[in-house]
């Protein structure tokens, strides 16, 4: 029997505790900036150079931060399902815990790419500075999809989110689309989980069973559950 079909929508949540800070947690602030100055078109025209640094941090702090308990059990599923996670984050801790198939829907900080083409994106370890040129001979940028931006990876992430028997969201409060979208396209019978340590308001999805807990201890449930409606 082929293995049945397991998608996984992350969030920042599931970084928590991984020492990650979430985004609307911080009240609109994101590590005491003004999300739209550095996560939106206008504020990298404004001021790319802040823009760099503030993601130069970050990629800082991701590549020091490890992959908690809800990261590996998300790997862990992988022994039973055929899994593809969907992340919304750009830190590498899915790949960290080892997961095989990661969908960065919002791009990744351990990429860059041309300001001009979309295309040419590069992979990066330390940081862009400005004056970093493409082959093009424009400023290098984080490939990051920011406010604003299409979401390249959408059409690929819908199509395997419809075919999924099992949709778990975990750490997200489902506010920014398309990415919180993708839970409402799903065929009434797949068996849906929601973990968020304060789960965003989702009574009209059917079959969803919502866990509040943090992700590492609602993802140990999940698990567990899934065990139960699928023993081997
Ligand atoms: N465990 C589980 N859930 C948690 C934890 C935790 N330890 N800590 C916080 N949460 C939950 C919050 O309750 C909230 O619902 O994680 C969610 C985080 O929500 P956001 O900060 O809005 O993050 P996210 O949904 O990933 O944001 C989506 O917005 O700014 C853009 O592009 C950025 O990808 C990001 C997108």
């Amino acid at each position: 029997m082929p293995k049945k079909k397991l998608v996984v929508l992350s969030g920042a949540g599931i970084s928590a505790e991984s020492g990650i800070p979430t985004f609307r947690d911080a009240g609109g602030l994101w590590e005491g900036h003004d999300v739209m100055e550095v996560a939106s078109p206008q504020g990298w025209k404004k001021n790319p150079a802040l823009v760099l640094d503030f993601y130069n941090q970050r990629r800082k702090a991701a590549k020091q931060a490890q992959p908690n308990d809800a990261h590996k059990i998300v790997k862990r599923l992988e022994d039973y399902f055929d899994v593809t996670v969907i992340t919304q984050n750009v830190d590498d801790l899915h790949e960290k815990a080892g997961s095989s198939h990661v969908i960065h829907l919002h791009g990744s900080l351990f990429q860059m790419r041309s300001s001009l083409d979309e295309n040419l994106v590069y992979d990066i370890e330390g940081d862009i500075h400005l004056g970093d040129k493409c082959p093009k001979g424009s400023q290098l940028r984080p490939h990051i999809v920011w406010f604003g931006e299409a979401v390249p990876l959408i059409t690929t992430a819908a199509e395997i989110s419809i075919d999924s028997d099992v949709f778990i969201v975990v750490g997200t409060s489902l506010q920014v689309y398309p990415a919180a979208g993708l839970i409402e396209y799903l065929h009434r019978d797949t068996l849906k989980f929601l973990v968020d340590l304060n789960p965003p308001s989702v009574d009209y999805i059917k079959n969803l069973t919502i866990i509040a807990d943090k992700a590492s201890e609602g993802m140990r449930k999940v698990m567990e559950k899934l065990m139960e409606i699928f023993p081997n």
